[in-house]
């Protein structure tokens, strides 16, 4: 199956309240983990790739190895960008294949913000790409990025609906009180704002933070209208946590597929956790 943009899987999770993971993919073994889960689970996914990924697998390596791991997939997935920063890496990743992208104007002011994310629907609806786009600021470690708990800017729902009526992105990311990486304290989430802005604008909510966040809130936050939950961390640790088993009890080891073999399994373990969880209300719909 080709990849395909995340408007209509993020509608039909909308409309009968369950949500699609956005998983970030680093490498091989992280692809080839999530694709399988999902296919496994029948479940669409979206693989979520962040600059500093682009940096570090080269933009070829990661058209190949998505298709080669999608290719003979039977259930919908997306190649998304994650907090692009610019309308140039927009159309670098547009350019080399990705069918949906998010354009993060969330440092801008709101002004600059829509002005910026209007230009990429524009030119990313021009070629049947999906758009995601941030308004707020989302706590936490992303990368190199860190957003301390005093910078976080969480806006009101009427900024967020107004800045849906301007842009029109398939997919609106909200900061409600969540942050990149895992918590020190519960996170304290501004359900009244998603529930707003869920029944106001006809788009899905997007979920930025979605490691550590505990599973009540996260079935709250769906029933309310989010349809996208990102998630990194968790499957990072996951994955570091087994090779690090590997690794300090088999001192011997240097074959390395031996480790990465151990770490894919654990990413598979932890995404299908997050898809039996986000997909409470698929099941129902469709399993036989
Ligand atoms: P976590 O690393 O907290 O899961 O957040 C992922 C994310 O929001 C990617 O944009």
């Amino acid at each position: 199956m080709t990849l395909v943009p995340v408007t209509e899987m993020l509608q039909k999770a909308k409309k009968n309240k369950y949500a699609v993971p956005q998983f970030n993919i680093i490498n091989m073994e992280f692809t080839q983990a999530i694709v399988e889960v999902a296919n496994e689970e029948n479940y669409p996914v979206i693989l979520g790739v962040g600059e500093p990924t682009i940096q570090y697998m080269g933009m070829d390596y990661i058209i190949s190895i998505v298709n080669a791991a999608t290719k003979n997939s039977l259930v919908p997935i997306a190649l998304h960008l994650d907090h692009g920063s610019s309308f140039e890496v927009v159309m670098k990743c547009i350019r080399a294949g990705f069918s949906s992208v998010m354009i993060d104007g969330s440092s801008l002011s709101l002004e600059e913000n829509i002005i910026l994310t209007k230009k990429v629907v524009e030119a990313a609806h021009s070629v049947g790409v999906s758009v995601e786009a941030e308004l707020g600021t989302i706590g936490g470690t992303e990368d190199d990025i860190t957003v301390k708990e005093e910078d976080v800017i969480l806006p009101n729902a009427e900024e967020a609906i107004e800045f849906w009526k301007q842009t029109r992105v398939d997919a609106l990311a909200v900061a409600v009180g969540t942050a990149h990486g895992m918590y020190k304290k519960k996170p304290n989430i501004q359900f009244d704002v998603i529930s707003e802005v869920a029944q106001a604008v006809p788009v899905p909510l997007v979920l930025h933070g979605g490691s550590g966040v505990p599973d009540d809130d996260i079935t709250r936050a769906i029933s309310l209208g989010v349809s996208k939950i990102n998630v990194n961390t968790e499957n990072q640790v996951a994955f570091t946590e087994a090779v690090r088993a590997v690794l300090s009890t088999q001192s011997e080891i240097s074959d390395s597929r031996i480790f990465l073999r151990t770490g894919r399994a654990a990413v598979k373990v932890m995404a299908r956790s997050k898809i039996q969880l986000f997909g409470a209300n698929y099941k129902v719909l469709h399993h036989h």
